[in-house]
């Protein structure tokens, strides 16, 4: 079986992080989101993969990824110049896929517990021409949604319906077998100027292929704004194994789950309550109180202030008399404070290289 990771898209909702990088490549637990998407088809024996990149800088995403060989797969890249749809950049890599493999396409922003291990296998093992994840979620409207007859068969599936059918999204999950392209093929762009994967799943339940569908009973994440991001940074501190690796004063300092990665240093007096991460090399003083629920990246110095709920990427100086929190902070920002007088709380959405003084 082989797999396809989308990573295009501009990202429009998560800018100023989205001007210096593919939303994908945003960390939460100090890994982008698609490396775990990676890791959980590798996981699944899935490992000749083809990484679809887009016009938002593609060389990123082949620095972190290169040939696959540090990661034990083998990566193509596909390009899709321009962003036209999951439809459109799936039927870019019918090259890729070849005659007759089954396929799976997972889209690089979305975030799945426990993997896709038992689904390749279920998929592998059918005549199905194609098979989608299903997950229950509060807000419908926001994806694709399945409709289903009385006896629960897969009836319909519309894109962003205004009055849901079920409240059943599609996951950003995917399995095929080449049939697919056919349909593809035969899309027209939808109101949002797209070619709509959903459509051409659609296309072969009208002509009465065989469509899977599976329910995924753990969380499910697309990771389409910031909100969305700090939720899955939560989620996967919380399944974090605590490890300290650097070097850690007092031991004291730490509480819950932490993990604190080698090289990085926590100084006396500095407090952590899991869960959280502190990068490679980073610095945490001893005035600095951080987390619950906070990713702080390499290279990452805190040397005063608390930060809650909130991810700090790689190169950040962090000195401040505030509590940050609910934020995420782009790689290469300094927040400083100046002046004397009450801390207050105050959320941030920075991009990289930002420097704000307070
Ligand atoms: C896309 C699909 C949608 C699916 C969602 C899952 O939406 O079109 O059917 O539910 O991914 O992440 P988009 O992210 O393009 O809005």
């Amino acid at each position: 079986m082989k797999g396809i990771i989308l990573h295009g898209g501009r990202g429009t909702r998560l800018g100023p992080l989205t001007h210096t990088g593919p939303k994908q490549l945003i960390p939460v637990a100090n890994k982008p989101i698609s490396h775990y998407v990676l890791e959980d088809l590798r996981d699944s024996g899935v490992t000749d993969i083809a990484i679809v990149v887009g016009d938002i800088y593609p060389e990123k995403v082949k620095n972190y990824y290169g040939d696959g060989n540090r990661f034990d797969v083998k990566i193509k890249y596909v390009y899709q110049e321009q962003p036209k749809g999951i439809a459109h950049a799936i039927g870019k890599c019918r090259e890729f896929v070849g005659e007759g493999e089954p396929f799976v396409v997972y889209l690089g922003d979305n975030l799945l517990k426990g993997g896709i291990k038992k689904f390749v296998k279920s998929f592998k093992e059918s005549d199905l021409e194609g098979m989608i994840l299903l997950c229950k979620v509060k807000n419908p409207e926001r994806f694709g949604v399945a409709k289903f007859d009385k006896k629960g068969n897969l009836v319909q599936l519309i894109e962003k319906p205004k009055k849901p059918p079920s409240g059943y999204a599609l996951t950003g999950i995917y399995f095929f077998r080449p049939k697919i392209f056919e349909m593809i093929e035969q899309l027209k762009p939808s109101w949002r100027g797209e070619l709509e994967i959903t459509e051409a799943i659609q296309l072969l339940l009208d002509q009465r292929r065989p469509v899977g569908h599976k329910f995924v009973e753990e969380w499910w994440k697309d990771t389409g704004t910031y909100e969305d991001i700090l939720d899955a940074n939560r989620l996967v501190l919380e399944e974090l194994k605590p490890e300290v690796k650097g070097k850690v004063e007092d031991k004291r300092s730490i509480r819950g789950k932490v993990h604190v990665e080698g090289g990085a240093q926590v100084k006396r007096g500095a407090k952590i309550q899991g869960p959280a991460v502190i990068g490679r090399n980073s610095v945490v003083g001893e005035n600095a109180r951080i987390g619950p629920y906070t990713s702080v990246g390499d290279k990452v110095t805190i040397k005063r202030g608390e930060i809650e709920n909130s991810i700090i990427m790689e190169h950040c100086l962090i000195d401040v008399r505030e509590k940050i929190r609910n934020s995420i902070v782009g790689a290469y920002s300094e927040i400083t404070s100046v002046g004397v007088g009450k801390p207050r709380g105050r959320t941030f959405i920075v991009g990289e290289k930002s420097h704000l003084m307070l």
